[in-house]
């Protein structure tokens, strides 16, 4: 496929990096994805390209979500918020895992293909798979008619704009917002009532203007990432809504500083992980001000009776922690599409105190378009 990007996708409008624009882009990218879906009369969205009915939508007993690398992780976020508002049993797989597994291919089941690029091969394969089973299957792509786009029954556009930098960062959130979409979608044909339906509409308006307060917090992320940085080797913990947040910032601090980073959720730390902890290994915890918080205090002491250093994510002060990230806090279900923009910072400076190419990694392509 070729697509058509005009001469501002290559412009870096004054950043060193694609990466640094893209990060930047953010508010007005989600301003982009929620514009002209949101219905206020019926509390819900239009999702023109869904291709299911309301009557189809009901009838879904199950949702499986497939993708590799950071879409999968923003499909973990969508299986989540699926099973918030929509209360379906939704969980995320890589497409590559479930494609090699020959997966049971169940009618009553609603697969969503997850990609930027909408050409990744392991996703492309998993949905002609599926397609071939007669299942139906839906899309959330950003590249509008991308090989994936084309094959899917319907699905929600991501409308994140080019992503150039290797590395997602833009695409991420976006993704995240559009899972958001479905789930109150899905959630207000089924039992989600107008109060929650407005609940979660007001908090995903909140949404660029929270980023943009996030943005402004780029020079203290810089300081921080001069001091945690310097680590061989890097823990990141969440549980059930922080953990896939965990999992990305591990995943891009990897991708573009060449640090090892691990990603548990908090929980597991006990099971084995915890033998890693010393004061050359830091971690990264989120910890929202939801109904986990005392958890993730208790995971936080775990990790400081064993020297560790600790950089907190989360809506308030953790004086335990050596370091604290506040992010402006939405409705709790919304909460993971901001939890982890701080941390794109962190991997983006981080990389660059270690002169990292940071557009283009080692190893990496922005499409794997091979198996
Ligand atoms: C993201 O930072 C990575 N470069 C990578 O994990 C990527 O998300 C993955 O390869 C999937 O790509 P896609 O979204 O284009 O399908």
């Amino acid at each position: 496929t070729t697509i058509e990007w005009d001469a501002e996708t290559w412009d870096m409008g004054g950043h060193d990096t694609y990466m640094h624009k893209e990060i930047h882009e953010q508010p007005e990218a989600v301003d982009r994805v929620l514009r002209g879906r949101i219905d206020d009369r019926f509390a819900t969205v239009r999702l023109g390209g869904l291709g299911i009915d309301n009557r189809e939508a009901r009838a879904v007993r199950r949702v499986k979500i497939i993708g590799c690398g950071s879409a999968y992780h923003a499909g973990m976020i969508g299986a989540q918020l699926i099973e918030e508002l929509a209360r379906i049993p939704a969980d995320a797989e890589p497409a590559s895992e479930f494609r090699y597994r020959n997966p049971v291919v169940d009618p009553d089941t609603l697969y969503v293909a997850v990609s930027q690029s909408g050409e990744t091969y392991d996703t492309l394969a998993a949905v002609q798979e599926l397609k071939r089973k007669g299942a139906r299957v839906l899309g959330v792509v950003n590249v509008v008619g991308s090989a994936i786009a084309r094959e899917t029954d319907g699905g929600v556009y991501v409308h994140a704009g080019p992503e150039v930098c290797v590395v997602s960062t833009k695409c991420f959130t976006n993704t995240a917002v559009a899972f958001a979409l479905l789930a109150l979608h899905l959630g207000r044909v089924r039992d989600l009532s107008v109060a929650d339906g407005r609940r979660i509409i007001e908090g995903l308006r909140r949404l660029p203007e929270q980023l943009s307060e996030i943005l402004k917090t780029e020079e203290d992320i810089r300081r921080i990432a001069a001091e945690f940085g310097t680590a061989r080797s890097m823990m990141f913990v969440g549980r059930v809504r922080g953990y896939p947040v965990a999992r990305e910032a591990s995943l891009k601090l990897k991708e573009i500083s060449y640090i090892h980073a691990e990603a548990y959720p908090a929980s597991e730390l006990k099971h084995g992980p915890l033998a890693l902890i010393e004061p050359e290994v830091p971690s990264v915890a989120i910890v929202p001000n939801d109904e986990l918080l005392e958890k993730n205090r208790a995971t936080l002491e775990e990790i400081k009776a064993r020297s560790g250093r600790i950089l907190a994510v989360g809506h308030q002060d953790h004086p335990i922690a050596d370091e604290t990230i506040i992010v402006p806090r939405n409705e709790p279900e919304l909460d993971p599409i901001l939890l982890g923009v701080p941390l794109q910072l962190l991997a983006y400076h981080t990389a660059l105190v270690m002169g990292r190419d940071i557009d283009k990694p080692r190893n990496l392509a922005k499409s794997v378009t091979v198996e």
